[in-house]
């Protein structure tokens, strides 16, 4: 027998996460040796990842969302790497490494039905397994996304994004600069504003907190002609200004709406300038767009560019599991994960 701790959701939260109390830790004996099922596999898990989404998963199973709520009671599940222990699946051997969704546990064991849903990851770049959470997981290809198939940035293009320092804006700053487009990048502390000049070479970065970001646009746009594209992580105040400042003809790629993910959303005014200067505004959830042939592109362009530095890539590892405190980080405005929120058992 193994103690394998788990993360359970232990009850709904009706603003922010409580850690303790919105998710809690537990310890079970559970047998690793015993006789698998065909089609199972046993893991020993590397990495999972932390991402805003799952806070729409913490809800009353009753209401309806693009993703299902969790179980009250029940280990909760996201992307994550988990190392091959044992395997009654053809598909995998002892030592590969699967990534997919898995449960929040030190060890797991998942029937034929979940082990088919995991790939063996490939990691020709022999990178850390976090990455594949992250910048190259699904929040990398939300930004590729983005960039390519939603808001079609090409050099000259000028990119706003808001909650830069996460890691759909982290590739989305790193891709910009491949492709030879200036960016500006908003984030919530002066070190993840200077972390973005210093690090991601943003043209312009500034702290949505302390700064105006109505001010900022307009100044950008008289010394260097108006922004082109909104990568929109956050909504709120700072897309109410976006769409103010904004080129006639700009692009918005929706992602995110990260201020009012725990509470009322804030009510946008300049709604009328998606008319006025005919601006695209899309929104997407890239788990609906993820073929085999959109993964190969993904897979084949990003972790290159990862691998040799072109895309930096900085991580807030928390080790093993914790009473969800590394999640409410997520939402914590005073003390918000300082790059990609992940847990890494190595
Ligand atoms: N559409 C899709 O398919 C898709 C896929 C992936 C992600 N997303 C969305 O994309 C966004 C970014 O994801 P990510 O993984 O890169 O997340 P992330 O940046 O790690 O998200 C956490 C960060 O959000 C910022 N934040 C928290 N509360 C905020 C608030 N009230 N106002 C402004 N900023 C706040 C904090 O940064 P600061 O310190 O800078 O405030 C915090 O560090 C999220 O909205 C996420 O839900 C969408």
């Amino acid at each position: 027998m193994v103690a394998v701790e788990q993360l359970i959701f232990n009850s709904i939260p009706s603003g922010k996460p409580i850690p303790g109390e919105t998710l809690k830790k537990i310890t079970k004996e559970v047998d690793l040796d015993a006789p698998l099922e065909e089609g199972s596999v046993v893991l020993k898990t590397k990495c999972l990842s932390w991402d805003p989404y799952l806070r729409g998963r913490m809800r009353d199973e009753s209401k309806e969302s693009y993703v299902p709520a969790f179980k009250l009671g029940e280990v909760i599940a996201n992307f994550g790497v988990g190392e091959v222990l044992q395997s009654r699946n053809s598909q995998f051997k002892k030592g590969d490494n699967l990534y997919g969704s898995l449960d929040f546990a030190t060890y797991q064991v998942l029937p034929k039905e979940r082990a088919d849903s995991l790939v063996v990851l490939e990691n020709k770049e022999n990178l850390p397994a976090t990455l594949w959470v992250g910048c190259l997981g699904m929040p990398g290809q939300t930004a590729a996304w983005a960039l390519q198939q939603v808001a079609h940035v090409k050099k000259g293009d000028t990119v706003f994004v808001t909650g830069a320092m996460g890691p759909v804006g982290q590739v989305t700053l790193g891709l910009c600069h491949a492709l030879g487009a200036r960016t500006i990048a908003s984030a919530g502390s002066a070190e993840k504003v200077q972390y973005l000049r210093d690090v991601y070479k943003v043209d312009c970065a500034f702290n949505y907190k302390t700064e105006d970001a109505g001010e900022v646009l307009a100044k950008w746009n008289k010394e260097n002609g108006p922004f082109t594209v909104l990568v929109d992580n956050v909504a709120g105040p700072q897309l109410d200004a976006a769409l103010e400042h904004i080129a006639r003809g700009g692009r918005i790629a929706a992602i995110g709406s990260i201020e009012s993910y725990n509470g009322s959303a804030y009510g946008i005014r300049n709604v009328f300038q998606v008319v006025a200067k005919e601006l695209k505004w899309e929104g997407f959830i890239i788990l609906n767009h993820l073929t085999p042939e959109v993964l190969k592109k993904f897979y084949d362009e990003v972790p290159p560019l990862v691998a040799n530095g072109s895309i930096p890539v900085k991580e807030a590892v928390t080790k093993g599991l914790d009473n969800g405190e590394s999640f409410a980080a997520l939402f914590d405005s005073e003390n918000s994960n300082f790059g990609k929120a992940v847990i890494s058992f190595e």
